[in-house]
């Protein structure tokens, strides 16, 4: 629930550090530009879709994404694609543009269909009416997804150590510290720093040991390396000068595609089942759709682009549960738009999660409607009104890729199993790295 009045510093830096989402108020969610000066410096929420496009794209040279996200994010991810800037960004983003072609996602789609077939004959072979942790069950199905996309020929670790060292990583350097969010000096200890070195340590040395390993299979013999994103990273190379990836830029890029795409398509999936689960009529419409077109339960590629309803209701969760809740940029140099003049330094933020459900851009803002993304319907919306994967030159690079793999996650799963909340269960978004349930989704299992 929207607060009625803004938190006092003291509480508002515990509530940034505890859970962000608590902080909204009334107003941001029925005004388009909320701004004021406080803890965080001069913040100016935006959630007017010409403004957003002037910043996001207009004039996307002069926000750049700000201290505060390096200094939260820069631990392992500092030179991959999410955090790079300037010249350094442009010239990653030119060399892996083609990592995410339509041609490539599409090659995938075969791995993302045989992981979400093990997951459902898993769950078959356990005792019907069995309750499971859905976000936890969704985050092991998108972990094997990204381990198996990016590392074909197997991790060097289990993918459990892997996965708790990803998860216990997200969970440390997704917290906002209050001495960054204070702007203390670097030199002043952050414990979550700390805490995520060993986890960072074992990421790297596992990381680097399959880079090392797959650079000599290259090496060796070309027309052997699997067409994974590995090989992939390893042979980028900018179009414009033809310099590759560093070795420390493909593992910083392994770590966050890891980071960035784990996490966030595995709660993008566990609120569309939570979703499913309070709505029994769009519930049965993605039921039919997926009994009709998945007569053997698997997702054949060529069925995805009929899968309309299964696909409206992941564009529907991703609006109300938009799992990168917040976009953040701060202005290099004073811009003015119309009569709002941004002084250089001023924070700007544009969170998905208040846009998506502003009362003067939605009808019905907080209800789950999945129609409104039907290919009659969805026309209709503002492109800067609905932003789950951005927008602009830094618009996700891995979007079609998640939502490939959602697709066929989503549809597997309904294909068979029907989930229900579990009674009594108290449902609250909590912003981490991505906005996630608090205390996990656990739901019903029952065979269809
Ligand atoms: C439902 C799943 C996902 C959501 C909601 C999501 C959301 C986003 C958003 C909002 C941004 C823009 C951030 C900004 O402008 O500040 C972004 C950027 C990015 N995402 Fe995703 N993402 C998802 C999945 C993925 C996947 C699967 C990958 C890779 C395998 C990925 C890799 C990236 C990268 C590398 C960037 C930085 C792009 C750049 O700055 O050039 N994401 N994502």
């Amino acid at each position: 629930m929207p607060l009625d009045q803004p938190l006092g510093p003291l509480e508002l830096l515990r509530a940034l550090r505890d859970n962000p989402m608590t902080t909204w108020t009334k107003r941001h969610f029925t005004e388009k530009v909320v701004g004021g000066t406080g803890l965080l410096g001069r913040v100016m929420v935006f959630s007017d879709p010409a403004l957003i496009r002037h910043v996001l794209v207009d004039n996307a040279a002069n926000y750049w994404k700000g201290d505060l996200q390096q200094r939260m994010l820069s631990q392992g991810l500092g030179k991959g694609l999410l955090l790079a800037e300037g010249e350094l960004w442009r010239s990653q983003r030119r060399a892996m543009a083609p990592l995410f072609s339509p041609r490539n996602v599409a090659g995938f789609q075969g791995t993302m269909a045989d992981v979400a077939h093990n997951l459902v004959d898993r769950w078959r072979r356990q005792r019907d009416g069995r309750t499971v942790d859905v976000a936890n069950e969704m985050a092991r199905g998108t972990l094997r997804i990204l381990a198996r996309t990016i590392f074909s020929d197997g991790l060097t670790r289990t993918t459990d150590e892997f996965a708790r060292a990803v998860t216990s990583y997200l969970d440390v350097i997704g917290k906002l510290d209050p001495l960054d969010v204070l702007d203390a000096p670097e030199w002043v200890p952050r414990v979550g720093k700390w805490q995520s070195r060993p986890t960072l340590t074992f990421f790297e040395d596992a990381i680097d040991a399959m880079v090392v390993r797959r650079q000599a299979q290259i090496k060796a013999d070309p027309a052997s390396a699997p067409r994974d994103l590995l090989t992939l990273l390893l042979e980028a190379a900018d179009p414009e000068t033809g310099a590759g990836l560093s070795e420390l830029e493909v593992r910083a890029n392994v770590m966050t595609f890891i980071a960035a795409g784990h996490e966030t398509t595995s709660n993008a999936l566990t609120w569309a089942l939570y979703l499913l689960s309070q709505a029994p009529d769009a519930r049965r419409r993605v039921e039919e759709e997926v009994d009709a077109l998945l007569p053997d339960g698997i997702v054949a590629p060529g069925v995805l682009d009929q899968l309309v309803q299964t696909r409206a209701v992941l564009d529907e969760a991703l609006r109300l549960y938009p799992p990168a809740a917040t976009i953040s940029r701060e202005a290099r140099d004073f811009d003015q738009i119309g009569d709002i003049r941004i002084k250089a330094g001023t924070g700007i933020i544009i969170s998905p999660w208040v846009l998506h459900r502003h009362k003067l851009l939605w009808e019905q803002p907080d209800n789950f409607r999945p129609e409104r993304f039907l290919p009659e319907a969805r026309g209709t919306i503002d492109r800067f009104a609905y932003l789950p994967f951005g927008a602009g030159p830094r618009v996700c690079i891995g979007a079609s890729f998640a939502l490939q793999e959602a697709v066929t996650m989503l549809a597997t799963i309904i294909r068979s199993f029907r989930l229900d909340l579990v009674k009594g269960q108290k449902v609250m978004p909590i912003q981490r790295i991505s906005l996630r349930p608090k205390g996990g989704m656990p739901m019903v299992l029952r065979r269809r």
